[in-house]
């Protein structure tokens, strides 16, 4: 909940941005690192999650990981302090330029997504005179009840190999001389509420697939689970941090490991979700036909979570916090700037009677926000504002004063 000496201070500075909490963020990061250690968890932090230069070089200065899924997300981690033997790369596409790039950073392992990607990785790795070493990413067809669009572990999905070919991938790894096999890579999917029964499925599932390479001789030596914790969008005043505990005790207590074997996760959502709040200003307030309409200065460019996955973001008024009189609410259909339909915050929200000006808070922006922005319809791009040095924001446009 943000107080009123910083709303104070959010209202001064040009909207929209995102404002990121830098006590929680560096709360949970810590929280994250302290259960990590306790249990034994090796920790990379999924970057697409949200790639800011200033929370990646916090998460790499405790000692996490990074988990990229592109050539650009690799270099970039790199610049922010992850070395290069903490980072993984993921992704069903890479293309030679991010694979030679990788390549000669000399990362921890690339999680290969196909049997073609191996060859073609050996291939490259010989021809430059190094050693790829990669992880192989399962498909292991298990259903993480979520959304549709970010469920990775089921056979309908693009990612990783499933079961039928992994007699061929085996032979494949045993023949590619240039490809040093360092373990099993899964993710089957994010914002995961179901928290122990899918993680302890997924567990299971991950115990039978590492034995089955093991009988056929390849010696497993690293078994990444992914990430995908959700959070909770409803109440992120009640619930700042996630069921880290849950998720870990879960995994400490179903996955089968040998000593010599490290187990990694991948959490991107859970550790950025919270802390980061898109801050947006009412433009206009109209009255529809049938509707009252909010429209913010955001739009579906800033964040696009709601018209991709129709996902929910509390969304509150600041500025009506901060009146003294106690105030109406009406329903309001809340929505974005942008020409597409699909460009709506909420709709049918209740909020206190809003006027033009007022200061909007998108709650639980941190994850798959910023990192998502386009230009779409030539906006701006929103930058990022920091708790802790909230007087170097650009200065306010005085259309409010
Ligand atoms: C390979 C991989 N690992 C980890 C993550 C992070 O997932 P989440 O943000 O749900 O923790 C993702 C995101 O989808 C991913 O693709």
């Amino acid at each position: 909940m943000l107080d009123f000496n910083t709303i104070e201070q959010l209202d001064k500075i040009a909207t929209p941005f995102y404002y990121y909490d830098m006590d929680l963020f560096y709360k949970t990061v810590d929280h994250v690192a302290e259960l990590a250690a306790q249990r034994n968890l090796k920790v990379h932090y999924a970057v697409k999650a949200n790639a800011e230069k200033r929370l990646l070089e916090y998460i790499s200065s405790k000692g996490f990981g990074a988990d990229c899924v592109s050539g650009n997300e690799v270099l970039h981690a790199h610049e922010c302090g992850f070395r290069p033997e903490k980072i993984v790369y993921a992704g069903v596409g890479k293309s030679d330029k991010e694979i030679y790039n990788a390549l000669m950073l000399g990362i921890e392992a690339f999680n290969c997504e196909s049997l073609q990607e191996i060859f073609v990785i050996n291939e490259m790795a010989h021809h430059y005179g190094v050693k790829a070493s990669i992880s192989v990413r399962i498909n292991p067809d298990i259903d993480a009840h979520t959304h549709k669009y970010v469920t990775t572990g089921l056979y309908e999905n693009k990612f990783g190999i499933s079961q039928h070919e992994f007699d061929k991938l085996i032979e494949i790894i045993r023949k590619s001389e240039h490809i040093d096999f360092f373990g099993l890579h899964f993710h089957i999917g994010s914002q995961i509420t179901r928290v122990s029964e899918v993680f302890a499925l997924e567990c299971s599932r991950v115990n039978d697939i590492v034995r089955y390479f093991e009988d056929k001789g390849l010696t497993v030596r690293n078994i990444n689970l992914g990430g995908g914790l959700g959070v909770d969008y409803d109440d992120p005043d009640g619930n700042p941090i996630a069921d880290f505990d849950t998720w870990f005790d879960t995994i400490a207590g179903n996955i089968v490991h040998r000593e010599d074997q490290a187990v990694h996760v991948e959490p991107g959502r859970s550790m950025v979700a919270q802390c980061g709040t898109l801050i947006s200003r009412v433009v206009f307030v109209k009255s529809g036909e049938t509707k009252n309409f909010l429209i913010m200065d955001a739009g579906m460019n800033d964040l696009i979570r709601p018209a991709l996955y129709g996902a929910y973001h509390k969304i509150e008024n600041l500025s009506a916090r901060m009146r003294t009189f106690f105030p109406t609410h009406q329903a309001y259909d809340i929505v974005g700037p942008v020409c597409e339909s699909s460009d709506v915050w909420g709709a049918g929200r209740l909020l206190p009677l809003s006027v033009r000006g007022d200061l909007m808070a998108i709650r639980s922006a941190g994850a798959y926000g910023q990192v998502m922005a386009s230009r779409y319809n030539m906006k701006d791009i929103a930058p990022a504002v920091f708790s802790d040095s909230l007087e170097e924001a650009t200065a306010a446009v005085d259309y409010f004063a």
